[in-house]
């Protein structure tokens, strides 16, 4: 045995489901693994739950349940799924271990030692209304630089400024809606800022690192590193600091040290050889690019400054994207890992997502119909129909048996390019392995198809059978191949071969003389994927028949014949029009009105109010008791904007009344929703000056 190789995926945390976005992960790290192993190599393949913090700690709370009841329900679902995608791990552990525990005070007592940990007075946000302090994610408040209002504590999603929590501006706690206080508090700080010039060398000696994560990293450091305040105030889930009643490790401490505690727990708790196991080895973190300044500053750091072995390697991913754009709920496109095997197999989200992976942080993009037509059209069409056709081409005509091999070139060929996608597999560019492997089966599929068999057996039986041994020849090295990826699939498949678990050195073994078993189809094609059906759903409500934009006001007019109407004429960019609105008994000078940028339906039938036309209809909200009404507004957005609701499409053909009055719009602390989703335009979210009411 050669050396020892550790990998990891990062601790998912044990406080939610495991979604698609996951997956990618646990499937780039789980076929890497697998490649490696089945070189021969050393490999042990190591998670964990990642369970303490502030999040775990309050969302168990509000579902009454302890933190230690809560995780472990998470743990047996994050398990769960793993295992219903074939995530092999050898170890899944979590981090509330006696392990994690024990390597976590051993490394903090270390640093203390070396002086690398001391302590100070801190001012942070309390709520005293919950007895606690609050960290970035539990204050909101209005951006200290752009004023947009509803931001975290710790970075403004409107302008990207981060700041303090402290620097919010009306800051509230998340919890209570209260103001919250600022209080001191002593706490225990890292001095990172000691690590510079380790870490920079460490990072530049990197050779295995992407370039553009390294370049990322040594800004960082050149720009300064901070030390990093490790402990957080009660209540807490976490470890306890030692000699500390109230404090406790920040998670992001212990967290990391669950890949450490994850392998004490494959080697049955015993923890001197882990961590001699650990720094033996070859340690691989795969990541997402969220993630990079835990696993490239502070961790190497923490383990160089404890004397553990620092990672060899950190391979960052990008984000999963679905149709384009960020996996969204209100869109109808987060996808939980267990919805998602409900509607297609799991194998074929390993095939997509690593058909779709190279060693880049680009974000991946899960397109439905191109998820379709990958899978139909590469892996059943061209794959597995391949192997299907070969073995029950030769159950039928030769007994299942296989006589010897035809075509010696075109199976080194073969062999030969297998070689290429070992050599993918390994270096992470697993986009390029699939396309190889796909060469091979269309290599395989053309030897076929050009060899006729089904004619050729009619004169030279001999022959066509030892084309279909080249042909079963060709399926055994696909099955190797796609092992990593498809494992189930290839497992099947060995089974029906009558072989033995396959490595890569079967590459080069030939199969001959030998006996297959019966050919069974196992992968079928995607009829119908039902991936669009939040879609449809969507179709289906009442707002997707509207089609709503932005008009500027620009004449009002009282009705010759009716009190209450007025007779607005407004500007829709590309078209002027005519309006009749009962609004007079509720502007006292309805002249104001003119200059405003307010919503129109645009494709309500158009009607005849007591001899004037109105093209359509303007939204108002009214007060619960009827008595103010006011437009709605798009003041930041242009006529003819369109005004819509993310994931539901724009009504297409005219509505009457009716239609228009099956929705229920409202305004809700100054928003205006449908079905909790506010409307917008390209450029604001729609508010009312009216706080709670009606829109019609
Ligand atoms: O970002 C996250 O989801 C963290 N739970 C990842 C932790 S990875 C490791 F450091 F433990
Ligand atoms: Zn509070």
């Amino acid at each position: 045995m050669g050396e020892k190789i550790l990998i990891t995926s990062a601790l998912p945390y044990a406080n939610g489901p495991l979604h698609i976005g996951h997956m990618v992960e646990y499937i780039q790290t789980d076929a890497y693994a697998r490649a490696l192993k089945m070189a021969g190599k050393e490999v042990l393949y190591l998670c964990a739950d990642d369970t303490h913090g502030t999040p775990i700690e309050v969302n168990a709370a509000k579902q009454n349940k302890t933190p230690e009841q809560f995780i472990k329900e998470w743990f047996k679902k994050h398990k769960t799924e793993l295992e219903s995608y074939f995530i092999e791990l050898d170890s899944f552990y979590t981090t509330h271990s006696k392990e994690s525990k024990y390597f976590t005070e051993l490394i903090f007592n270390r640093l203390k030692e070396k002086n690398l940990i001391y302590t100070k007075d801190i001012e942070l946000m309390y709520c005293e209304h919950d007895k606690r302090f609050l960290p970035d994610r539990f204050v909101k408040g209005t951006c200290p630089k752009c004023k947009v209002k509803d931001q975290y504590g710790d970075i403004c999603e409107s302008c990207g400024t981060t700041y303090n929590p402290v620097d919010l501006i009306d800051g509230y706690c998340v919890l209570c809606n209260n103001k919250p206080a600022k209080k001191k508090s002593n706490h225990y700080f890292f001095r990172l800022s000691k690590f510079s010039k380790k870490l920079d060398n460490y990072i530049k000696n990197n050779k295995k690192l992407q370039p553009e994560i390294k370049n990322q990293i040594l800004n960082w450091i050149k720009s300064g590193l901070n030390d990093w305040n490790i402990s957080r105030d009660s209540p807490y889930f976490g470890f306890n600091i030692p000699g500390e009643k109230d404090k406790y490790f920040y998670v992001w401490l212990d967290a990391p040290v669950g890949y450490i505690s994850s392998l004490a727990n494959y080697l049955k708790g015993d923890l001197a050889k882990a961590e001699k196991h650990w720094n033996e080895s070859k340690i691989t973190h795969v990541i997402g690019k969220d993630i990079i300044y835990f696993h490239l500053l502070f961790w190497p750091a923490v383990l160089m400054g404890s004397g553990f072995q620092t990672p060899d390697n950190v391979v960052v991913h990008g984000f999963l994207n679905v149709n384009k754009e960020k996996m969204s709920k209100s869109r109808g496109t987060f996808f939980t890992a267990e919805d998602f095997r409900k509607i297609a197999e799991p194998e074929f989200l390993r095939y997509y997502l690593t058909a779709n992976l190279t060693h880049s942080m680009t974000d991946i993009d899960l397109d439905v119909e191109n998820f379709k037509a990958r899978i139909n059209n590469e892996l059943v069409a061209n794959i597995a129909n391949f192997v299907y056709r070969t073995l029950s081409f030769t159950n039928k005509n030769f007994g299942s048996k296989l006589s010897e091999i035809k075509d010696k070139k075109l199976i080194e060929a073969i062999i030969k390019k297998s070689k290429e996608v070992i050599e993918a597999y390994t270096s992470f560019d697993y986009r390029k392995a699939v396309s190889l492997i796909l060469e091979i089966s269309s290599m395989g599929n053309k030897y076929f198809q050009d060899n006729e068999p089904w004619e050729l057996i009619k004169t030279d039986k001999e022959k066509t059978h030892r084309v279909l041994t080249d042909c079963v020849n060709i399926v055994k090295i696909l099955i190797i191949l796609v092992k990593p990826i498809l494992p189930k699939f290839s497992e099947e498949i060995e089974k029906q071969l009558k072989v033995k678990e396959q490595n890569f050195s079967d590459l080069d073994k030939k199969l001959e003389n030998h006996k297959i078993g019966e050919a069974k189809i196992i992968l079928k094609k995607i009829e119908e994927l039902k991936l669009d059906l939040p879609e449809k759903k969507i179709a289906e409500e009442p707002f997707a028949k509207l089609n709503l934009k932005v008009a500027k006001i620009v004449k009002v007019s009282n009705h010759s014949k009716a009190d209450k109407l007025l007779v607005v004429n407004i500007d829709m960019g590309s078209e002027k029009r005519q309006i009749v609105a009962g609004l007079k008994p509720y502007y006292e000078n309805p002249q104001v009105l003119v200059g405003k940028y307010i919503v129109v339906v645009s494709n309500l039938e158009h009607a005849n109010l007591r001899g004037e036309a109105s093209e359509g209809m303007m939204l108002a909200a009214e007060t619960k008791d009827g008595k103010i009404v006011r437009v709605v507004e798009a003041p930041k957005s242009k006529p003819g904007d369109q005004v819509y609701i993310d994931g539901i499409s724009i009504g297409k053909e005219t509505i009457n009344f009716d239609e228009f009055m099956k929705n229920k719009i409202y305004v809700e602390n100054n928003k205006v929703l449908s079905n909790g989703n506010q409307l917008q335009t390209a450029k604001e979210k729609l508010k009312s000056e009216i706080k709670e009411g009606k829109v019609r």
